[in-house]
């Protein structure tokens, strides 16, 4: 029999590619996938990029593993302490930047401290370093700060967030909480990985600034040009303090050596002379009204004893269900009508959350969100009773 390394009995079938095959049978309305809208994608804009950029041998040759400066230059968009391309890493999806730091931090049996639920793709990126959980309950305003001081004063050092229109609850940490959080990492040294790939998407309340501009020396942030431009480029960006950054770049060198030079010369070149300040308006009001009709169609349809979220930005709403549903049995049920959900208790990395699930409105027309939410009423209306 094959010999694997002990860290590969960690890596578990990902519930979210099956469920994406369910979504693929044309007859389903599928809220599963997080997908991008794929009307949103500027591909006249990138054709006439691309050309250019193909008319330079430099773009299809091997550069350097921090990424083009161009594309460095253009994120620099955040603290003044931080306005320096040395201050960033290009990697292959900001996926890629949760992998580069499951290498850094995570020794096996290290505990990662997380928000229950939290991003599955996040709690799949740190399994394969041997990584257990310490899930930590949130509240209105984000994770709580007691559960979080709890898990680092039992030497827990790494804590994974996404602030911003939360994969997958929607919600968003506020700047008091942001603060709390980021103290207490500077108090115990520990780090908190900022994931904020939807940071560009809010199209409603108050802009609220990231924890890496709260810390020069105790968070990680990743971005990402997926919901922005396409995720089809993969492309992504890490910033963080100098040295934390170098050593992110040689773990990278020996991962993929550097993100491909041609799609980060495409996204440079497309997204320049302000396209990507013109493009995200479009995107927000795109999503404004993709979010809207899916809260209209919850509060027509969802039986009373359901309650769920309300997204400032980004692309998903959280449901909760009378507490005896089991969103992950109801599926199958689901399915069938026509219609495809997450499973809450998939975000958990420690268990709960059964009467949960996870609504995507960014991919189905507005018709599909008012015929799919109303199946999925019905069902959970004939399932209660
Ligand atoms: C919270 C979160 N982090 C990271 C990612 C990965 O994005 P990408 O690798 O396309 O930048 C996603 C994708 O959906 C996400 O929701």
């Amino acid at each position: 029999m094959v010999r694997y390394a002990d860290r590969a009995a960690n890596v578990k079938p990902s519930t979210i590619r099956e469920i994406l095959h369910l979504t693929q049978q044309s007859e389903v309305i599928s809220f599963a996938g997080g997908l991008p809208a794929s009307d949103l994608f500027p591909i006249g804009r990138m054709r006439e990029a691309a050309d250019r950029v193909l008319s330079d041998a430099a773009n299809l040759q091997y550069s350097i593993t921090e990424g083009e400066v161009r594309l460095r230059e253009l994120l620099a968009w955040q603290s003044a302490e931080l306005a320096d391309p040395s201050n960033f890493l290009v990697v292959s999806g900001s996926q890629q930047g949760l992998d580069l730091a499951g290498k850094l931090f995570v020794n096996p049996g290290d505990a990662v401290v997380v928000e229950a639920p939290t991003y599955l793709g996040a709690l799949r990126a740190f399994d394969v370093y041997q990584a257990t959980y310490v899930a930590v309950p949130s509240d209105g305003e984000g994770i709580e700060p007691s559960g979080v001081e709890q898990a680092f004063r039992n030497g827990a050092r790494f804590l994974y967030l996404n602030p911003n229109f939360s994969n997958p609850t929607g919600r968003t940490m506020s700047e008091r909480r942001r603060h709390q959080i980021v103290d207490l990492a500077e108090e115990f040294d520990a780090i908190v990985y900022e994931d904020d790939p939807y940071a560009l998407l809010r199209f409603s309340g108050e802009f609220v600034p990231p924890m890496i501009t709260m810390s020069s020396s105790n968070v990680l942030y990743a971005g990402s040009f997926s919901k922005i431009l396409v995720p089809g480029l993969r492309l992504g960006w890490l910033s963080g303090p100098v040295p934390m950054i170098e050593k992110l770049t040689m773990i990278k060198q020996a991962a993929d050596l550097h993100t491909s030079t041609t799609t980060q010369a495409l996204a440079a070149e497309a997204l320049a002379d302000g396209f990507l300040e013109r493009h995200v308006l479009q995107v927000r009001a795109y999503y404004l009204v993709q979010r809207d009709r899916m809260l209209q169609a919850l509060t027509a349809h969802f039986p009373p004893g359901t309650t769920w979220t309300v997204p400032e930005g980004g692309m998903f709403i959280w449901v909760t269900l009378p507490v005896d549903l089991d969103a992950t049995s109801l599926l199958s049920q689901a399915v069938a009508e026509g219609v495809a959900y997450v499973p809450g208790a998939q975000f958990f990395p420690n268990g709960g959350g059964s009467n949960t699930l996870r609504l995507a409105y960014s991919v189905a027309t507005l018709v599909e969100i008012d015929q799919g939410i109303e199946r999925l009423g019905r069902l959970i209306a004939r399932s209660t009773s």
